[in-house]
């Protein structure tokens, strides 16, 4: 009868908008995903959904707003690997992870890829890892934050050529990738998400993208894997997951997950994700279960080369 009770007391769940948190700054990558999954999310919600960028430390200002929210459903946490490494790179974490949030299921996976400013005087990643030696301790990187994956990509790849570079941190990567068109900052690693449309339009250079395989995408093929280009072994992944606060009913917490399976099925979404080099999850991580483990294992990845780099934000 209480299992009825609290499904009856959730029945019409959700009866006004819900709101999908983005940690970092609008134009992202994380905020475009957000943005695709509200659009996708409205019809089986049969309601509004919004997307509210707080922005900041990596992601962790975000995401520490919807870990303390109230737990009925009506605020959600659209994260990666970041929200998961979070607690290894700061020491006053107002939350604990994976204790204070919900996984919904896994939403997509994109490549990064290692883009550099148009004055740069190379072009494939053979001149540029000359240039970064010949420039030691010269280069910059610009990152969203310590603990985005555009920092934790930045170390790997500071690990893989054995150089020190400036990190150049940002509220997000939009306001990086307007710094790297414009010739402020020397590299980034960014997501293909939003590094694809600048490719296209040769705002930046691409030296190499982080995926295992060469990807079919006309503006990724140009560029070879990182791994074959010479760092052997060097791979990653963006994954984005949908989060809930602890204690969010279950009942609540099936809705939801229901709900994401079927937006990741829009065809829509999947044309505009595909066309910009990324992979829609369709397999069991869409399982609340299966992505809590899956991020348990990229949590063990990521913690030993934050290790292996001695970072910390505090
Ligand atoms: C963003 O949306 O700005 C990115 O996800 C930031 C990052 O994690 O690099």
């Amino acid at each position: 009868t209480l299992l009825t009770a609290s499904h009856f007391a959730w029945a019409d769940y959700p009866d006004k908008p819900v709101v999908l948190v983005v940690p970092f700054a609008a134009g992202g990558p994380s905020d475009k995903i957000a943005r695709d999954l509200a659009d996708a999310l409205r019809k089986p919600l049969a309601q509004t959904v919004i997307v509210d960028n707080t922005a900041g430390a990596g992601g962790t200002i975000g995401s520490a707003r919807v870990a303390r929210a109230a737990p009925d459903g009506y605020t959600l946490l659209v994260h990666h690997i970041g929200m998961a490494t979070a607690p290894a790179l700061y020491k006053k974490l107002p939350y604990k992870v994976p204790e204070d949030f919900e996984p919904l299921g896994l939403i997509n996976e994109a490549p990064s890829t290692l883009v550099g400013r148009p004055s740069l005087p190379v072009n494939q990643f053979a001149e540029l890892r000359k240039w970064i030696a010949a420039n030691e301790g010269k280069v910059n990187i610009a990152n969203a934050g310590v603990g985005s994956a555009s920092h934790l990509c930045g170390l790997l790849l500071q690990a893989s050529l054995a150089s020190k570079m400036i990190p150049v941190p940002y509220k997000g990567t939009a306001p990086a990738m307007t710094d790297l068109m414009g010739g402020q900052v020397d590299l980034m690693c960014e997501q293909a998400t939003n590094a694809v449309p600048q490719i296209e339009a040769k705002k930046i250079k691409l030296f190499g993208v982080t995926s295992k395989q060469k990807l079919p995408l006309p503006a990724l093929a140009q560029a070879p894997t990182l791994a074959e280009a010479g760092l052997a072994g060097f791979e990653m992944t963006v994954w984005h997951g949908l989060y809930a606060p602890r204690g969010t009913p279950a009942a609540v917490l099936a809705k939801l997950n229901t709900a994401l399976r079927s937006a990741l099925k829009d065809p829509e979404l999947i044309k505009r994700q595909e066309a910009l080099g990324v992979r829609v999850v369709t397999d069991a991580r869409l399982e609340p279960v299966e992505h809590r483990k899956f991020v348990e294992a990229e949590l063990q990845r990521w913690s030993k080369v934050i290790r292996d780099a001695g970072e910390s934000a505090d």
